[in-house]
């Protein structure tokens, strides 16, 4: 016997209409169209427009983007080779926005270029509960812009997407992490604090304190936690501009209504960030409770070998986790809208009237189905009934001699004869009557 197959760990299919929100691996896809077309339209009220690149992209150009030493590099990329290129499967989408950016030499008007993407990412990461191997990300990145109003525009957006589908978030995390100077004399004075202490941590942070210092301020451990206690912070090691650019950035989201915690230990996991960095959190979710992340990454385009420094900054945020928070919080979404008519037909002739007659009443933007398999009528009564639908239209020998149909309600189970020539009127009529209803 051939054995069968199991989609890979770490990745899940999205079926259609399932109506119970067991998760983000138990949402249909109805929902995630719902979840989407709401990003979108956020999307569209700042003004943001869309972005695809492909999920193939050069090792380097990640390698290099996010950088070495980071866990996404070093540990988590689906990277392969065939002939003499090196290809990625995409762990996240800020890189490769920048290298369509650089390519298509999108700065050339000058002006600031607002971009969002939603789309599959891959990271080889210990499959768990809002943690895949396949997951998808949207997100925006404001290109070519210095000015702390792009900061709070974009966290503006980033809350106004939760806000519109009503999760609610619980913290949002801001943080600077200097510039280019600042931030090599603050690693290396974390260096010498943690250098001392070196035996009491843990094997990660031993190697982070090599590598990369900063990552041991995102520690969970708590006695880690109580050394950092005693360390010197960022924010006080900072230069004047960044400081500057830190306080216009929250005096613009006061401005805004939108509450932020301070945190001087909230460092990220991709190595690009200069000055903001920002995460949104849910308390619904868990270990992997992160909703969103972003920041400023005003250095990335130098680094993948522009000559002019392009400032930037943007936010990603996980689709699974959104719909794992809306899942938990119970909220309560549109379901696959019902079927206006599902057509009954009773012998050949009769069916073969109305697979013609559903064509005619699909063009009139009616949502119809049919059975396709020549099954009983009872059983095609029972499709109908399953699938919701709002009208039966049953038509026999002697419906087609008589030139009408018999429409059943099946709400009220009331059923009338309506003639052929009416049928598209009579159906969208009531359809547009069940709608104002609604509304
Ligand atoms: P990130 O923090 O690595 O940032 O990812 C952003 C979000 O993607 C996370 O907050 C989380 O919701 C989701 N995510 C990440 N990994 C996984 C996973 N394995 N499974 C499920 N969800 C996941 C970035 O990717 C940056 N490119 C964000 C950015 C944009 N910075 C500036 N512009």
């Amino acid at each position: 016997m051939k054995t069968t197959f199991q989609n890979i760990k770490g990745t899940f299919d999205i079926l259609p209409d399932r109506s119970s929100l067991g998760g983000a691996e138990g949402a249909g896809s109805a929902t995630w169209q719902y979840v989407e077309a709401t990003i979108r339209e956020v999307m569209r009220r700042f003004a943001y427009e869309e972005i695809r690149t492909p999920i193939l992209e050069p090792t380097e150009l990640i390698a290099r983007g996010i950088g070495q030493s980071t866990d996404i590099v070093s540990k988590e990329m689906f990277a392969f080779e065939r002939g003499n290129t090196h290809y990625v499967l995409r762990p996240e989408i800020t890189a490769p926005v920048i290298r369509a950016y650089l390519q298509h030499h999108m700065g050339q008007s000058g002006g600031v270029q607002k971009l969002y993407y939603i789309g599959p990412c891959f990271r080889a990461e210990r499959p768990q509960k809002g943690r895949y191997r396949q997951f998808h990300q949207f997100g925006v990145e404001a290109i070519g812009s210095d000015d702390a109003r792009a900061d709070a525009e974009v966290i503006a957006l980033m809350m106004a997407v939760y806000h519109a589908l009503g999760v609610e978030t619980s913290r949002l995390r801001l943080n600077s992490l200097g510039d280019e100077h600042s931030r090599p004399r603050y690693k290396e004075a974390l260096r010498q604090y943690l250098e001392p202490y070196r035996n009491d941590l843990t094997e990660t942070s031993r190697q982070r304190l090599e590598r990369n210092p900063l990552r041991i301020l995102d520690t969970k451990n708590e006695k880690e936690r109580r050394l950092l206690d005693g360390a010197p912070l960022l924010i006080d090691a900072i230069d004047d501009e960044s400081r500057q650019h830190y306080e216009d950035l929250k005096a613009f989201l006061d401005d805004l209504g939108i509450a932020f915690e301070e945190d001087p230990y909230l460092v990220r996991g991709l190595d690009y960030y200069t000055r903001t960095a920002f995460e949104l959190e849910s308390a619904s979710l868990g270990a992997q409770d992160a909703l969103a992340g972003g920041g400023r990454y005003d250095l990335l385009a130098q680094d993948l070998g522009s000559k002019q420094r392009v400032p930037a900054v943007g936010f990603a945020a996980g689709l699974e986790r959104l719909i794992l928070a809306l899942a938990a919080q119970g909220v309560e979404l549109p379901q696959t809208p019902p079927l206006d008519a599902f057509l009954v037909a009773l012998g050949d002739e009769a069916t073969r009237w109305a697979f013609h007659q559903a064509q005619g009443l699909r063009e009139a933007g009616l949502r119809v189905s049919l059975d396709l398999k020549g099954r009983s009528m009872k059983a095609q009564m029972r499709a109908a009934n399953r699938q919701k639908a709002r009208f039966t239209v049953i038509v026999g020998k002697d419906e087609l001699a008589a030139h009408q149909v018999q429409v059943k309600d099946m709400e009220s189970g009331e059923q009338v004869a309506v003639s052929f020539d009416v049928l598209t009127n009579y159906l969208n009529e009531r359809k547009f009557k069940i709608l104002n209803s609604k509304s």
